[in-house]
């Protein structure tokens, strides 16, 4: 067998290139000036250094190798921040006041609750107080908000899978060049973070269920200090693990961006 000469070697490497560089791009030659042929005379390797630079920073909170699955509820990214926000409140299921023997602030704790059937919706308590009729029986309380539908299905979700807990990787790297606040800021508020701070009498005093609320403390730079645990500001959310580093990172490009909605 003849060797394949080096410089079909090189224009495969060069047209593949060019065809990456097309795709990042504008049009290679936007004004339609005629496409001048590659010197194969030269034995060069391609000068690699020009390659485009990389756009997207992959955020350090993934975990590499367990790609997050459609149909999979999620414990850590799911499920946690719903009853911290909702349910661990002070004076609730966080570690100091621990209402009736229950903490609702990490996995180990859910499951000692004795208040999760993995598996089954009508063994365990806590699905049936969530999705209680009567006023009396219903978590979170009132005047509290309750549940919505999406994180009651969550929660359903998650026992019918078999209440394990589960992270994955949401990869596809950190979005933060369109964040709104329709699109990004209130589900991660409503996440994370307005169990507590909605209702009749949120806790600190802070509303953050509309788009002026939220605004305003983010221009007094408490919302960002909150989050992103700075001296200062109390560590938000209370009690509970800090926000994915992404989720901080598109916060902090919201406040940039002027808080758009
Ligand atoms: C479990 C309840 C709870 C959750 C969940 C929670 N907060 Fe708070 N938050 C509080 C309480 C209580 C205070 C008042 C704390 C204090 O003053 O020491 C507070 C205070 C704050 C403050 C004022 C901080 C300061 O030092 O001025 C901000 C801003 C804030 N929270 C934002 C958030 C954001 C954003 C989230 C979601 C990422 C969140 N909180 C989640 C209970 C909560």
């Amino acid at each position: 067998m003849m060797p394949r000469p080096p410089f079909l070697q090189l224009l495969a490497v060069l047209g593949l290139l060019l065809s990456l560089h097309a795709c990042v791009h504008e049009p290679f030659w936007p004004d339609g000036s005629p496409i001048v042929p590659i010197d194969t005379g030269t034995t060069e390797p391609p000068d690699t250094t020009t390659e485009p630079p990389d756009t997207v920073v992959l955020p350090p909170d993934t975990l590499p190798g367990h790609p997050c699955d459609p149909d999979t509820v999620y414990f850590q990214r799911d499920v946690l921040p719903i009853l911290v926000s909702n349910c661990a409140m002070s004076g609730c299921h966080d570690a100091a006041t621990a209402q009736e023997g229950i903490v609702l602030t990490s996995f180990a704790q859910v499951m000692a609750s004795g208040e999760v059937v993995p598996g089954n919706l009508d063994e365990g308590d806590l699905y049936e107080v969530i999705t209680e009729d009567d006023p009396d029986k219903i978590m979170p309380p009132p005047p509290a908000t309750p549940l919505t539908a999406e994180q009651i299905a969550l929660i359903r979700g998650w026992i019918q899978q078999g209440a394990q807990d589960l992270s994955c990787d949401e990869g596809g790297g950190c979005d933060t060049s369109q964040v709104t606040y329709t699109g990004y800021i209130r589900p991660i508020l409503q996440t994370y973070c307005t169990g507590c701070h909605s209702g009749s009498s949120p806790s600190g005093g802070i509303d953050l269920t509309t788009h002026a609320q939220v605004s305003a403390v983010a221009a007094t730079g408490a919302l960002y200090g909150a989050i992103a645990h700075e001296t200062g500001y109390a560590a938000m959310p209370q009690g509970g693990d800090p926000l994915p580093a992404c989720r901080i990172e598109q916060i902090a490009a919201w406040i940039r961006a002027g808080t758009p909605l």
